[in-house]
């Protein structure tokens, strides 16, 4: 057996699904998805009136087989992600509205560092945080409001704002901060370690170069002390190295300083925070699955 038999079969193999295919117009993409599985599951994927083959012949042509349905199985499971939610991104002027809205009930100042209480429940429910309007007319003033879902929210005329509860950073200014820096890590990152000279320094670095409310910064900055703390380590070596958030660059890998982040920072810090970019149906610099990106579009400024 040769190269150019190898890809002449699998020419061969392309040509018979693509005729199963388009004999049945009416086959959905299910029903597609399951005839291939069904190949794959096959004892034997010769095809009957074909020449003799020895052992090790017919194990390479069905391992040919094999990785073309493979390779046909995920084309098509990537096409069905890409009608996924996808985030869009804001302009200026919706920017700029969300920052200038004013909160009408603000939570008290987060006085404590919340990663250092014991038995905190992290747990979160399905909740969700809605922006309502006093006055539909006049949009430069609302309340924060928790929902147990986005029916309740949306049957009280609020608008869901994100998934899970509101927290600190759940303000529709820091929404706007958000949507305008693509990356809030890394700036934040190198507030975090200025903490030498004191949490004050940290902490107006977080509110000027992020933009963040005065306790939302807080808690980024107690996620940031406690990531150091716990994953010091791991992040050094990441940091030096400029590894790139996700490893490889295109997968949704996190690289192991961030995952570190995310299983000793990320519990304490969505529960106080309330609002992550993910759950804001926000697009980061951390490449995130497509479906773990909550469905949600605000053009209720
Ligand atoms: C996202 O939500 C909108 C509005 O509820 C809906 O029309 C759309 O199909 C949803 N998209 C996905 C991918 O779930
Ligand atoms: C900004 O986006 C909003 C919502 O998509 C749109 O209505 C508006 O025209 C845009 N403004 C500019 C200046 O592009
Ligand atoms: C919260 O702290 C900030 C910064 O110290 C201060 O400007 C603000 O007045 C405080 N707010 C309340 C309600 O105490
Ligand atoms: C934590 O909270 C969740 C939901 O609010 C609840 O179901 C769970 O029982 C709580 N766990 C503990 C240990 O209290
Ligand atoms: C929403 O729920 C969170 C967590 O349970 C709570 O801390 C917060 O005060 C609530 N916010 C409002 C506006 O009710
Ligand atoms: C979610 O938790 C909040 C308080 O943490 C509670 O008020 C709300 O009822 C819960 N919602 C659901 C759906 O369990
Ligand atoms: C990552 O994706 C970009 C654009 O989608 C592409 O140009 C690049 O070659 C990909 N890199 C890797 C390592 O796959």
């Amino acid at each position: 057996m040769n190269n150019n038999k190898f890809i002449l079969i699998t020419i061969i193999l392309v040509i018979i699904l693509t005729i199963t295919k388009s004999n049945s117009q009416t086959t959905s993409k299910e029903e597609f998805l399951s005839k291939i599985n069904q190949y794959l599951l096959e004892d034997s994927l010769l095809i009957n009136g074909d020449r003799e083959y020895n052992v090790e012949e017919k194990q390479m042509i069905e391992q040919i087989y094999r990785d073309a349905l493979k390779r046909i199985r995920n084309k098509i499971i990537d096409q069905s992600n890409t009608l996924q939610f996808n985030p869009p991104t804001y302009n200026q002027t919706v920017i700029d509205a969300f920052s200038s809205k004013t909160l009408l009930n603000p939570q008290q100042n987060l006085t404590y560092n919340p990663y250092d209480l014991q038995n905190l429940n992290t747990t979160l429910n399905d909740s969700v945080c809605g922006v309502l309007y006093p006055d539909e007319n006049d949009r430069s003033t609302y309340y924060l409001v928790n929902y147990t879902s986005a029916e309740e929210a949306e049957s009280s005329g609020a608008f869901v704002t994100h998934l899970h509860n509101c927290g600190y950073c759940s303000t529709t200014k820091d929404l706007a901060m958000y949507m305008f820096h693509f990356d809030l890590t890394s700036p934040i990152r190198d507030c975090a370690i200025v903490s030498f000279i004191s949490y004050e320094v940290s902490l107006d670095c977080i509110q000027h170069s992020a933009g963040l409310t005065y306790n939302c910064a807080v808690i980024w900055l107690y996620d940031a002390l406690n990531t150091r703390k716990d994953c010091l380590d791991i992040c050094l070596y990441d940091w030096i190295m400029h590894v790139p958030n996700n490893v490889p660059a295109n997968s949704t890998t996190l690289n192991p300083c961030i995952q570190c982040d995310e299983d000793k920072s990320g519990p304490v810090f969505k529960l106080v925070a309330g609002r992550t970019r993910r759950d804001s149906g926000l697009l980061s610099a951390i490449n995130r699955p497509p479906n773990s990106i909550y469905n949600i579009t605000h053009y209720y400024y």
